[in-house]
């Protein structure tokens, strides 16, 4: 069973009612896509809780004062398909945030993951970088993702995903026991197919109504 330490399962009503329309089998696509960026922009802000922050000195309209600002920069990366969409809803919290793609999907037969797309901004070293999927399901994607991001650099990276199974959490936290885990959801299992249960059914084909 996975190690509760770097693991947050965000609660919140607005959450858990937008998370129940996603399940839904009849949502159509369109409201689909929007509740999946309403649901990236609620839970950002638990997933940006632990981003140091530095003083700073401002001048307010009345007096100058001491402030408290992100320490680095925010990098955001969309496991593709299905993560680009959560990126409006967190682009609309974070704007200032750089955007690195990373293009994956998981074979169908061996549910391994296939790498076929990498674009990341340089000096990820510096950065926070946030890792991002609805799904999170063998684990297999998010593991592969993350072993790229650090082959380029990247030191500090956390994952935000809408629904995550035990088998992910667990392949997660064997292979990447640095990286903390945001979840709405921490689902019951996974099926002979590789799909969540009860999970939302594939992401990607939902939002891209394909
Ligand atoms: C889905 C999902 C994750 C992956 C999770 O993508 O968006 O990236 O599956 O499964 P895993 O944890 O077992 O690796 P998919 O491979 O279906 O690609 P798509 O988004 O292009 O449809
Ligand atoms: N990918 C999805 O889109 N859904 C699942 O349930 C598992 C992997």
């Amino acid at each position: 069973m996975a190690n509760q330490s770097n693991i947050t399962i965000v609660k919140h009503p607005l959450l858990s009612d937008r998370l129940a329309r996603i399940r839904d089998k009849n949502t159509p696509f369109e409201e689909f896509r929007r509740l999946l960026n309403q649901v990236a922009t609620l839970m950002t802000y638990e997933a940006c809780r632990h981003f140091e922050t530095v003083e700073s000195r401002v001048n307010t309209p009345v007096e100058e004062t001491t402030v408290q600002v992100l320490k680095r920069g925010i990098v955001v990366v969309p496991i593709l398909r299905a993560g680009l969409g959560m990126i409006d809803g967190i682009m609309s919290i974070i704007p200032e945030a750089k955007i690195g793609i990373m293009g994956l999907y998981r074979d169908e037969i061996t549910l391994k993951p296939v790498d076929y797309y990498r674009n990341l901004p340089k000096n990820l070293e510096d950065v926070d970088v946030l890792l991002i999927d609805p799904m999170l399901a063998t684990g297999g994607s998010a593991s592969e993702a993350a072993h790229s991001l650090k082959r380029c650099g990247a030191k500090r990276i956390v994952i935000m995903v809408l629904i995550a199974a035990p088998e992910g959490v667990d392949a997660m936290q064997k292979n990447h026991p640095d990286i903390r885990i945001y979840t709405a959801s921490l689902d019951r299992q996974l099926n002979s197919k590789g799909y969540i249960m009860p999970g939302l059914g594939d992401a990607g084909d939902r939002f891209f109504g394909t």
